[in-house]
């Protein structure tokens, strides 16, 4: 399951936090990337400071207090968050993220983009999976979260330059298909607690469906 998270931070946060991360110092990001992807990422990434430590921690804070982050991901552990930016020319070629990273297991990944879309040319993540390749490119302030076992690249940026946070996450719920469901029930049981919806009655059903489907044989 991919989704995209919003309403992560009022417009006058997601300003500062943007102004703060342009400010940052920037290395070349390939340091962080395991062998292989090494050879096909060429990014910068903010170098550790007071201010870089300050962002990422409000970031962390918004992102791991969020009620459809919790519901979506079910976090065990969240890897330390990165500050990345793709300047004009820079790309990251396709890979798959590394499955044991600083003592997780890299369940999900997610991307927030900090810069708006406008200001930038190119800079869409590509995700693909064995059905579709998607083209991401959300507002400021949007998050994606989609499973870190996609191959997946972020498209080469021609104009401007795109700011994002990005970050893994090992779930609680190991197995992804069993995480949708119990999202899905989450979010129909908080139906029910509002007092019903017309979408509730298609969600159930698809919930009893695909259990049937992971449990029952015939
Ligand atoms: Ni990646």
């Amino acid at each position: 399951m991919m989704l995209a998270i919003d309403g992560l931070f009022d417009a006058g946060t997601l300003v500062a936090l943007r102004e703060a991360a342009e400010a940052l110092d920037f290395a070349d990001g390939a340091a962080t990337a395991g062998a292989l992807a090494r050879r096909v990422k060429a990014n910068d990434q903010a170098v550790a400071s007071p201010e870089r430590d300050a962002l990422l921690a409000k970031v962390s804070a918004v992102v791991t207090a969020h009620t459809v982050f919790l519901s979506a991901a079910r976090p065990l552990r969240i890897s330390p968050l990165i500050l990345s930016r793709y300047r004009e020319g820079q790309t990251y070629g396709l890979h798959v993220d590394d499955a044991l990273m600083q003592g997780l297991r890299a369940d999900l990944s997610f991307t927030l983009f900090l810069s708006e879309p406008e200001s930038y040319d190119g800079g869409a993540l590509v995700i693909e999976d064995s059905f579709e390749t998607r083209a991401v490119k959300l507002g400021a302030g949007e998050m994606i979260l989609y499973p870190s076992t996609t191959l997946h690249r972020v498209e080469p940026v021609t104009r401007g330059a795109r700011l994002a946070v990005v970050g893994w996450v090992q779930s609680r719920v190991r197995d992804s298909g069993q995480r949708e469901i119990l999202f899905d029930l989450d979010r129909s049981i908080a139906d029910l607690q509002a007092g019903g919806s017309a979408a509730l009655l298609d969600r159930l059903a698809k919930t009893r469906s695909n259990l049937l489907r992971m449990w029952a044989e015939v």
